[in-house]
């Protein structure tokens, strides 16, 4: 039996154990460090170390592959292989699974976060071998192996000043459209070096939050306010050449787009007072846009296969937004999927998800932006139990794949001209020329590393009204199955998943745990 390799020398005693064990691990172990406000630690990494994941793959028959992070064991992506078992030594306590191999459920999409202008500049702010460990922990097969990614098309709230790509008011034909500093600088430079350390390649999606002001009804970058005219008027065919131009200029530096939401959170333009930069848009607005703006703009130039997304807005705004848009046959042929976002889920039923599939199971539900709102702290695991949380939730209710915000902020939670201070998953301290992964980025990982793209959920039960949360995916290689488990309590959990064609999985989940189990059927 091959469990695996080993090359270190501390690796060598774990060898030994691995022979008791049939556990192993070749992985870079966290470097762990507290600070004040956390209740768990941070993983340090630097320009010469960084923790690894190791890979589940090659699998072996007959073991299962379980991968845990926890706030009570101190692991984080610990891989461990045990054998699966013939019988079950499940007892009264113990909570048993059934995956239901006959039926397939959505496909995946995949999972990753936003590359903002904060972002893009907190990663430029570390050295060049730094930056790398961090587009490594992210992107590569030593780390989380983000398959998404979110482009802002200009500013948002974690810029360092409002901005648009083309400032000269009357430019119909956008002959003056020219990016940023920050697009050359940062996000086109980051977006070069992700994709140069990705093996499974990165879904790139574009999203406006403002158009240039000469466009819009207030003159303002910020809302109330919205572009000048109607829908299929010179103004909004404007703002649809505007994608193209941006998708255009992004060419030109071997970026491709694999889609694109029509408008950020369109209903932020209504608000007064509202310092994100934004525009206001109905249903029926962003309807008829798409219907005789953006969707035509797209095929006419090249851009047709974009996954185009509507809505980009909060969980309530199901079923009712696409019932307006995809009711008509025209605009309805443009669009392919729904982003949603999820900050007021828990005040919106998840049985709103369910209603949008049901009226529309022709069109995917992606969750396009997630964050936990208060300024950088480090070492929350309930922050990273909440980002475990609501993708398992709305996963298992028809959503194909989880979109995080900032991808690195640094220790105020910004920049942010606009004082929207916030947490992120990888938290970068420029001066120590150090960043930190936290609880988020681990609790995303148990997703993003192992349910690639075009995964299928597959039905899975639970004999008992435990409050574990759990959710079962098919590999796309159809043999492979992956369960994701998460328990929040104080109390470890026994838990035996049943796979007729392989056996019994015994295990036990420790209190305040995620884990991925693996196995193959072959
Ligand atoms: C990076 O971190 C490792 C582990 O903590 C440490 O041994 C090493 O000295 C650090 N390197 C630098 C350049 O600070
Ligand atoms: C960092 O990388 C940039 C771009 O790849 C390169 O131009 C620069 O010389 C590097 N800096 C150092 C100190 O290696
Ligand atoms: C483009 O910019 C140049 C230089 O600022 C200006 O002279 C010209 O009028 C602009 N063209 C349009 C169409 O706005
Ligand atoms: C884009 O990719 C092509 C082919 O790989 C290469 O020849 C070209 O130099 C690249 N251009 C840029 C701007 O990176
Ligand atoms: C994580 O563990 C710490 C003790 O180490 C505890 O204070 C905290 O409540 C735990 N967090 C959660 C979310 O369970
Ligand atoms: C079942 O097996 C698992 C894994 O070997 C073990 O941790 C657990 O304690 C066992 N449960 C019982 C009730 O024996």
């Amino acid at each position: 039996m091959e469990a695996c390799s080993c090359f270190t020398t501390s690796c060598v005693v774990l060898l030994l154990l691995a022979v008791q064990l049939t556990t192993c691990t070749t992985a870079i172990p966290c470097h762990q460090q507290r600070f004040p406000g956390g209740d768990t630690f941070v993983c340090v990494c630097n320009s010469t170390y960084c923790d690894t994941v190791e890979d589940y793959e090659p699998m072996q028959s007959g073991h299962f592959t379980v991968y845990t992070s926890s706030n009570t064991t101190g692991d984080r992506l610990t891989k461990r292989v045990y054998p699966i078992s013939t019988t079950s030594n499940s007892t009264g306590s113990t909570v048993t699974i059934k995956i239901d191999k006959a039926t397939r459920y959505q496909s995946v999409i995949g999972f990753g976060g936003c590359t903002t202008d904060a972002a893009t500049i907190n990663a430029f702010s570390l050295s060049n071998s730094s930056r790398h460990n961090l587009m490594k922990s992210y992107f590569s097969q030593d780390g989380i192996e983000y398959t998404l990614s979110r482009v802002p098309i200009g500013c948002t709230d974690l810029s360092t000043h409002y901005y648009s790509y083309d400032d000269h008011p009357g430019d119909f034909n956008l002959d003056n459209f020219s990016l940023a500093t920050e697009d050359f600088k940062y996000k086109i430079p980051f977006i070069q070096e992700a994709m140069s350390v990705s093996r499974r390649g990165i879904k790139l999606f574009g999203s406006p939050w403002t158009p240039p002001i000469w466009m819009k009804t207030n003159n303002n970058y910020k809302g109330p306010g919205q572009i000048f005219g109607n829908p299929g008027e010179k103004y909004y065919k404007t703002w649809a050449n505007y994608f193209i131009r941006f998708f255009e200029e992004y060419r030109k530096h071997n970026v491709t787009f694999w889609g694109v939401t029509v408008e950020n959170e369109p209903m932020a333009g209504g608000i007064n007072n509202y310092k994100t930069p934004s525009c206001y848009f109905t249903p029926e607005m962003e309807r008829d846009f798409i219907k005789l703006d953006l969707g035509p703009a797209l095929h006419a130039n090249g851009f047709g296969d974009l996954e185009l997304m509507m809505l980009d807005e909060q969980r309530y705004e199901l079923p009712g937004w696409p019932e307006v848009v995809l009711t008509d046959a025209d605009a309805r042929s443009y669009v392919s999927g729904i982003g949603i976002h999820w900050y007021w889920d828990k005040e919106t039923p998840l049985l709103k998800l369910d209603l949008t599939h049901m009226y529309f199971p022709d069109f995917f539900m992606l969750y396009t932006e997630a964050c936990n709102g208060r300024p950088a702290t480090l070492g929350l695991w309930a922050e990273g139990e909440s980002y475990s949380q609501s993708i398992m939730e709305n996963m298992n209710h028809w959503v194909s794949g989880w979109t995080d915000w900032d991808m690195a902020l640094n220790l105020e939670g910004g920049p942010s001209f606009t004082g929207n201070l916030l947490n992120a998953p990888i938290i970068v301290d420029a001066e120590k020329d150090v960043f930190y992964k936290q609880p988020m980025f681990y609790h995303l990982g148990h997703f993003s590393k192992f349910i690639v793209p075009d995964s299928h959920r597959i039905p899975h039960t639970v004999d008992s009204d435990t409050k574990l949360l759990s959710i079962a995916f098919q590999l796309p290689d159809q043999h492979t199955y992956a369960i994701v488990l998460l328990n929040k309590e104080d109390q470890a959990v026994d838990v035996t998943i049943s796979d007729p064609d392989v056996g019994y999985i015994n295990a036990r989940i420790p209190a305040e745990s995620i884990q991925t189990y693996l196995w193959t059927d072959k």
